[in-house]
């Protein structure tokens, strides 16, 4: 996207000044770069075709491009960090261009010389042809400045279905058009300066981290994204109440069908030991109780169920005492009911 618009940008220029005279149009005039880095400085010119010597036009044609630092004109015997004519020497300085139209510089493994400012100079076969645009790219060199992540939501926690765009961007402008990006550590195939998450689910909730692609030393500080496993909707708000509610219910339901059933064995039980001769006196109410609280610790719950319940059964009579020990018999079938479930 952005290396079409600049494309057309420049063609545009192109055809503008063009059949004026000679043009050197750096698409941006400054830049930060990473030492130890590539940095490419964007560059296209527009030589002059011809020129009147006053009887005839005399066409001209470009024999030298160079690229020159903190030089204004860049002209005679200034050094240069590339010249066509020598060919150049410093392997640093990669000229990406030609003699027509483009005249990009590359320069690999960025050092701290190289915070300057560039200028392009073509030199056609007659000097009415020469042309430096004083203006130049400024280069920034900075030491592993670190990007960091913006967000478009204000908010780190998100719902299902909702679209959030992260930006990687720093202080210093890189004109480094990718970027890798990282999720929980891994990175991702996008590679824009910015990252769309459009719909997003529990599955994007992660830790996000950004970096100038292939310079590490940039890489951000996380941004830790949550996404809500569920849409935050009214009535998916009420669901977990209703089962809840449900659960509840059935529970209690389950509690008091056994509770019954378990009442009528011993009544049942209590009958035929009653016609047997009942040999078998109960103990006092007291040592009852405490033998089941042993017997409920040692975790014979269902014979303390039936020991319970038949206490209940038998000591009636005892106001007080009887309803000391249905309490138990609640918490004992329930704790029974919880481990069978
Ligand atoms: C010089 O470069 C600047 C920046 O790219 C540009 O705006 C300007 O038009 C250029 N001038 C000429 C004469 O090429
Ligand atoms: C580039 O740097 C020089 C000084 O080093 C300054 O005069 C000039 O304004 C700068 N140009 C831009 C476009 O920042
Ligand atoms: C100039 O050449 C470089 C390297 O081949 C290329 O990446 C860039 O797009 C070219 N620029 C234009 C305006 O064609
Ligand atoms: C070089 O770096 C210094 C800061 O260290 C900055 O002030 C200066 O403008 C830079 N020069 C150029 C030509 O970019
Ligand atoms: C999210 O983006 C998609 C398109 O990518 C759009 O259809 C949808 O309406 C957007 N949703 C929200 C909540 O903005
Ligand atoms: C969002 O994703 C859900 C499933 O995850 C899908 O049903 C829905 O149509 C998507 N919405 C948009 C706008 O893409
Ligand atoms: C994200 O980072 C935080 C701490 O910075 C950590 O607690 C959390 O577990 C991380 N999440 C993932 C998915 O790695």
């Amino acid at each position: 996207m952005a290396v079409c618009t600049e494309k057309t940008l420049w063609s545009f220029m192109f055809l503008l000044t063009g059949a004026v005279g000679q043009t050197v149009v750096y698409p941006f005039t400054s830049t930060c770069a990473v030492r130890g880095s590539t940095a490419t400085l964007p560059c296209t010119f527009t030589p002059r075709k011809s020129f009147s010597d006053g009887q005839r036009e005399v066409p001209l044609k470009i024999i030298r491009v160079r690229w020159c630092k903190n030089h204004p004109v860049c002209q005679g015997s200034t050094p240069s960090v590339y010249d066509s004519n020598p060919a150049n020497i410093d392997p640093r300085y990669q000229y990406l261009g030609d003699k027509k139209t483009n005249c990009t510089l590359q320069i690999r493994d960025v050092q701290q010389r190289d915070n300057a400012s560039f200028r392009f100079r073509m030199e056609a076969d007659h000097p009415e042809g020469h042309f430096t645009n004083k203006t130049g790219v400024n280069v920034t060199v900075v030491d592993g400045s670190k990007m960091r992540i913006i967000s478009s939501s204000d908010d780190k926690k998100l719902s299902r279905g909702e679209n959030v765009t992260l930006l990687c961007a720093s202080d210093c402008t890189f004109h480094q058009l990718e970027v890798t990006w990282f999720k929980d550590g891994h990175a991702l195939s996008d590679t824009g300066s910015s990252l769309e998450l459009d719909n997003v689910t529990a599955e994007d909730s992660g830790n996000y981290t950004c970096a100038l692609k292939s310079i590490m030393e940039t890489l951000s500080e996380p941004y830790s994204l949550q996404v809500e496993a569920e849409e935050r909707q009214p009535v998916d708000g009420n669901l977990p109440l209703i089962v809840g509610v449900v659960s509840g219910v059935l529970l209690a339901v389950i509690a008091f069908i056994l509770f019954i059933f378990i009442i009528r064995r011993k009544l049942a039980a209590a009958e035929h030991q009653r016609a047997d001769g009942g040999e078998t006196e109960p103990k006092h109410p007291h040592d009852i109780y405490s033998s089941i609280q042993e017997e409920s610790h040692r975790q014979e719950t269902s014979r303390a169920v039936e020991d319970v319940s038949y206490a209940s059964v038998q000591f009636r009579h005892s106001h007080e005492r009887s309803r000391h020990v249905e309490e138990v018999d609640n918490a004992v079938v329930y704790s029974s009911l919880a481990s069978r479930g």
